[in-house]
């Protein structure tokens, strides 16, 4: 039987995302549940520091089904603009939840130009996702980038936090992301990820770069 990776996620947006691109490589998905608003998000300096402080989290409250071989996945992500030196980066989920989407796109309101080119490098970002397992002692890491530009204005109602502000660069043929203003065989054409349905947004997407980069460090199910 395959071992279940148990995903310590309150993010309903990540949990779909994680359980597509893992069903397929063979992996049972299931959310581990933390009762009573236990856990806590340590305002660290680095995403990695987060993502270990939340698997110590889990050791402590893991489910009765979990069985030996069975794995603790953890994840966290933010978005960094170039313009603003990275912010808000690993303040996203607090800006997300003060500022939101128009706040971002107001902080950028001075880099609008009429070329679309050079409006996407001016408005430059990028998703960063690190993602860590925990299984029998061991922890391992793996992250993934997703860079791409912020839109004039909120557009598309699906997907969660920054996704109707973010539009990603184009992939070449091996899903490689470009540059800004370069054609490539994958494209959203200027759509933002709350713009685009699941299974694109998964092409292009950071949490499918980390948990490709996490998985390829183990064997398969
Ligand atoms: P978390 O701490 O990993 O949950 O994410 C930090 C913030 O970044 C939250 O506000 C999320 O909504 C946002 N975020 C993380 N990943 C994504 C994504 O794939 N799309 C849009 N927003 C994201």
């Amino acid at each position: 039987m395959s071992p279940t990776v148990w995903f310590l996620t309150g993010n309903a947006g990540k949990l779909v995302e994680a359980t597509e691109h893992l069903s397929h490589l063979g992996y049972v998905v299931k959310q581990l549940v933390v009762e009573g608003n236990q856990l806590y998000e340590p305002q660290a300096e680095t995403l990695e520091i987060v993502a270990k402080s939340k698997i110590s989290q889990a050791l402590q409250h893991l489910p009765d089904e979990f069985a030996k071989d069975d794995m603790i996945l953890v994840e966290d992500a933010g978005l960094f603009v170039s313009a603003l030196d990275g912010f808000p980066g690993i303040y996203s989920s607090y800006v997300h939840s003060t500022i939101g989407n128009l706040g971002i796109i107001r902080l950028l309101n001075h880099l609008e130009t009429e070329d679309t080119v050079s409006s996407a490098s001016l408005r430059a970002a990028h998703f960063k996702a690190v993602a860590a397992i925990w299984r029998d002692g061991e922890i391992l890491i793996g992250e993934g980038i997703c860079p791409g530009h912020i839109a004039l204005e909120p557009m598309g109602g699906s997907g969660f936090g920054f996704d109707p502000i973010f539009i990603p660069y184009d992939l070449d043929k091996d899903l490689q992301p470009l540059s800004a203003g370069n054609y490539g065989e994958h494209s959203t054409h200027g759509k933002t990820f709350g713009g685009v349905d699941l299974a694109t947004k998964i092409k292009f997407s950071h949490r499918t770069r980390a948990l490709q980069n996490l998985f390829n460090q183990l064997p398969s199910a």
